[in-house]
């Protein structure tokens, strides 16, 4: 997969990008990334990229020009048209499925903006999708961008070894994770249920499902598809649900 972003600020990826899984993915040649700074696509003497919002008010806007250049600039008229996802507390809010989707891609150009907004043009005839990470405001883009690259190349083929395997993560399965231990199984006190230490494989899994589905039903109910469980599974759900209404 390739990856671009367009930033006014390329130094902000520096660190993620070369670290951790982002880091082994560019080394297994597995996706590449590739951050320009779309100041350099101005045309005009002061390099400007914002202006005045027509109509007034406060506030500078994202002029189109600088941003159609260098995003016409990324594309390479042999492949598929590429995703250009803008970053903006607008968007689509990202979730599992969306990085699920956007991880089928060849290319994804990430479009970062920083303090202004953006002309609406750029929204209507430049961009794909708007992403959002969030109900909050950050002051660019840019971390928002580094969240959804995460999520996208961890999921890419043979990103994660064994150990990491993204199949077990919360959300891939639709519920929440099951609680983990490591040794030792008696810290001050804190003892490791003791199902975890019987050895005995099966009770082991059906614990770890009843777990996974207590911790989603407290913390994000809106998260379980009860079409998706299994008979066993929703039988303990009606007994969580039972023991909420008794309490
Ligand atoms: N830019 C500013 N805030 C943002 C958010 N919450 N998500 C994506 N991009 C943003």
């Amino acid at each position: 997969m390739k990856i671009d972003i367009l930033t006014l600020f390329p130094e902000m990826f520096d660190g993620v990008l070369n670290s951790s899984i982002l880091k082994k993915a560019q080394e297994k040649d597995t996706v590449s990334y590739t951050v320009t700074d779309f100041r350099d696509f101005t045309t005009n003497k002061h390099r400007k990229v914002d202006d005045y919002p027509y109509g007034g008010g406060a506030g500078m806007v994202l002029k189109p020009q600088p941003l159609f250049d260098a995003v016409e600039s990324l594309k390479d008229d042999q492949e598929k048209k590429p995703r250009v996802i803008l970053m903006c507390p607008q968007g689509e809010r990202l979730t599992q499925k969306k990085a699920e989707e956007l991880a089928e891609e060849d290319h994804l150009i990430f479009v970062c903006g920083h303090y202004e907004g953006y002309d609406e043009r750029i929204r209507e005839h430049l961009v794909t999708d708007e992403i959002s990470i969030g109900d909050y405001v950050l002051t660019g883009g840019e971390l928002a961008a580094m969240v959804v690259i995460d999520s996208v190349t961890r999921l890419l083929p043979e990103v994660l070894g064994n150990e990491e395997s993204s199949k077990l993560d919360s959300y891939s399965s639709g519920l929440l994770e099951h609680p983990h231990y490591t040794r030792p199984a008696d810290y001050r006190g804190m003892k490791v249920p003791d199902v975890l230490l019987s050895g005995d494989h099966a009770r082991i899994q059906k614990w770890r499902d009843r777990e996974s589905l207590k911790r989603t039903f407290l913390r994000r109910p809106d998260l379980i598809d009860e079409s998706s469980l299994s008979d066993e599974n929703l039988e303990y759900l009606e007994k969580l649900k039972k023991n909420r209404n008794t309490e």
